[in-house]
């Protein structure tokens, strides 16, 4: 069986774009699953051709960007769902605990009707004139998740 899934994302830096990126590329070679990858900004994807969806979503100011937010209130039926953010607190050991409460445990919290296979929150980068500020996105957390979630989704 064909096992379709969407990796939806809202990125304004480009760390959850690629952080996506990687994690449909996983699961494409080593799951061989069909996947698409849409950016929520661009397109509005529709469900009824997904088996699973991960949707991905960067924060700002205290906030996961609201294209995402908007995009948990759909009913996901019966759908495998996860869900990641990318944060610069989330890349800080110290403060990672605080952002996994704060950007995954307290958003889901508004959405009870979305029940989640896998969460996690991977460390952002920021750039500012073309200066890179911080740089704390870590592939390999990354990959190591998506090897994992392939196993939750099939
Ligand atoms: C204006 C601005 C505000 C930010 N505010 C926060 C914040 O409140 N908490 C946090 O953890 N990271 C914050 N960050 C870091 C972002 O989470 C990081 O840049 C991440 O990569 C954003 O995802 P994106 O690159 O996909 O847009 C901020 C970054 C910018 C540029």
């Amino acid at each position: 069986m064909v096992n379709k899934t969407l990796v939806a994302f809202v990125s304004k830096g480009g760390a959850t774009k690629e952080a996506s990126e990687i994690i449909a590329d996983i699961l494409k070679e080593k799951y061989k699953f069909t996947v698409d990858l849409v950016d929520l900004k661009k397109h509005s994807p529709n469900l009824e051709e997904y088996d699973n969806i991960v949707i991905g979503a960067g924060v700002r100011v205290g906030k996961v960007y609201g294209k995402a937010l908007k995009f948990l209130k759909q009913d996901f039926g019966d759908r495998k769902v996860a869900f990641f953010v990318c944060s610069g607190d989330a890349g800080d050991p110290e403060k990672y605990e605080e952002a996994c409460t704060k950007y995954i445990i307290g958003v889901l919290a508004n959405y009870p009707h979305v029940k989640t296979v896998a969460t996690e929150a991977f460390g952002g980068r920021m750039k500012m004139l073309g200066k890179t500020m911080f740089d704390k996105f870590d592939p390999a957390k990354i990959r190591t998740w998506a090897e994992n979630l392939g196993s939750k989704l099939t």
